[in-house]
């Protein structure tokens, strides 16, 4: 890790396919030259090859305006394609679309897409990256909170099946990410939050003393504090970082600690229907009653979830289901069952131990799910 005029650089190890984080605040309009530095380390890149798309979405292609200027400041043919906002864009026609896009304009194997949006721009953007000519350079400009510290680390691109999300996809490492913390000024505040509880589950999964910070820097996350904000994204990005580089393709195991209340999440989020509940505000409620879980098999005290609730809930995010939510204890269950986290039926969860660390559990009893779905 680096530091330059407030730029805080975070390294993702992964031999050839090894690229930096760039987090800076402000500073949209240099990343041309960062773009191109990026481009001019790839071996054997011929001469006038800086041709690239640019896919976005309707909510954020102001965004992608200043990345397009900047990059033709610096020399670079950018084409440009909006999509609709929201997760249809996940979609056989949104391909379509962006492969249309990379064929008219007679896109070659150094043309790169460069994706300027949330998870659901950089997932779809990613794929299609990933796929046309069997793979073309691919930059992350993320723009949610969300897409900062999770989506855009880690080389999953992915769209979905119209019966089950992100079913088709692949691991995919950009050639750089550059993040500009100055985007989340237009995000809405539910959006913003929501991405907030995947920081604060990083500092419960792998770091106690980053969980320290977020309790010491409550007013600096709700005010979306520039230095705050690069903070917590740098740690968050390197703690993914780390786990990503030991497990890249999701075969060790190591990557699974990151699901810490998502089996929670993914029954809460399936059942609610979609856009009750965000998937942060889902992960928060899943965190606590992992939490619960936790302690109800002797793994942690209860001051260790009343932690978690506090902070959960100084930055307004959720702790427990709407009371007005008519969600049933079976359902859940019988949810979390399909979970492909689940095992021939047995429940499975990723448990904290202690602050900073988790585990998983492969053998839970469902009678102590259903206990603390119960409380
Ligand atoms: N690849 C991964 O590892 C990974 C990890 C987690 C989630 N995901 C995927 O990410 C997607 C969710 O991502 P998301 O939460 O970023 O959703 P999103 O991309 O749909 O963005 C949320 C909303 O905010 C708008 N928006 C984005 N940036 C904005 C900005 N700066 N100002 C104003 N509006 C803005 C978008 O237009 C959209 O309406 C899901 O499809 C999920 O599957 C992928
Ligand atoms: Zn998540």
């Amino acid at each position: 890790m680096s530091e330059d005029n407030n730029q805080l650089i975070v390294q993702v190890n992964l031999d050839a396919r090894s690229y930096e984080i760039a987090i800076v605040s402000n500073a949209m309009p240099s990343i041309g030259s960062c773009v191109s530095k990026w481009f001019a380390s790839i071996p054997n890149r011929p001469e006038n090859a800086d041709r690239c798309l640019i896919v976005t979405d309707r909510n954020v292609a102001p965004h992608a305006v200043t990345v397009a200027a900047s990059l033709e400041d610096a020399g670079w043919d950018c084409r440009s394609i909006t999509l609709e906002p929201g997760e249809t864009s996940k979609s056989y026609d949104a391909t379509h679309t962006m492969y249309d896009a990379l064929v008219d304009m007679k896109a070659d194997r150094h043309t790169a897409i460069i994706a300027v949006g949330g998870g659901v721009v950089g997932d779809s953007a990613g794929f299609i990256a990933a796929t046309y000519g069997r793979g073309v350079p691919f930059i992350q400009v993320p723009t949610t909170l969300l897409a900062h510290v999770d989506s855009s680390v880690g080389g999953k691109v992915a769209i979905n099946h119209p019966k089950a999300k992100n079913l088709i996809g692949a691991f995919y490492q950009p050639q750089g990410v550059f993040i500009d913390t100055t985007v989340l000024d237009t995000l809405p505040k539910r959006d913003y939050r929501s991405g907030l509880a995947e920081v604060i589950k990083y500092g419960v999964i792998l770091d106690a003393d980053f969980f320290d910070y977020l309790e010491q820097n409550i007013d600096g996350l709700n005010e979306r504090s520039p230095d705050v904000m690069r903070e917590i994204i740098a740690q968050s990005c390197r703690l993914k970082a780390h786990v990503v580089e030991n497990d890249e393709f999701e075969r060790t195991g190591l990557r699974a600690v990151l699901n810490y209340g998502h089996t929670f999440a993914h029954a809460f989020e399936a059942l609610c229907g979609y856009g009750e509940l965000l998937h942060g505000e889902a992960v928060a409620i899943g965190m606590v009653c992992a939490s619960r879980l936790a302690e109800r098999i002797g793994l942690i005290e209860s001051a260790m979830t009343a932690r978690q609730i506090e902070l959960l809930q100084a930055v307004s995010l959720p702790v427990e289901l709407p009371s007005d939510s008519t969600l049933n204890t079976d359902d859940i269950i019988d949810r979390m069952k399909l979970d492909k986290k689940t095992v021939a039926g047995r429940l499975r969860f990723v448990l904290p131990t202690k602050m900073g660390h988790v585990e998983v559990f492969k053998d839970i009893a469902e009678s102590d799910v259903r206990a603390v779905l119960n409380e």
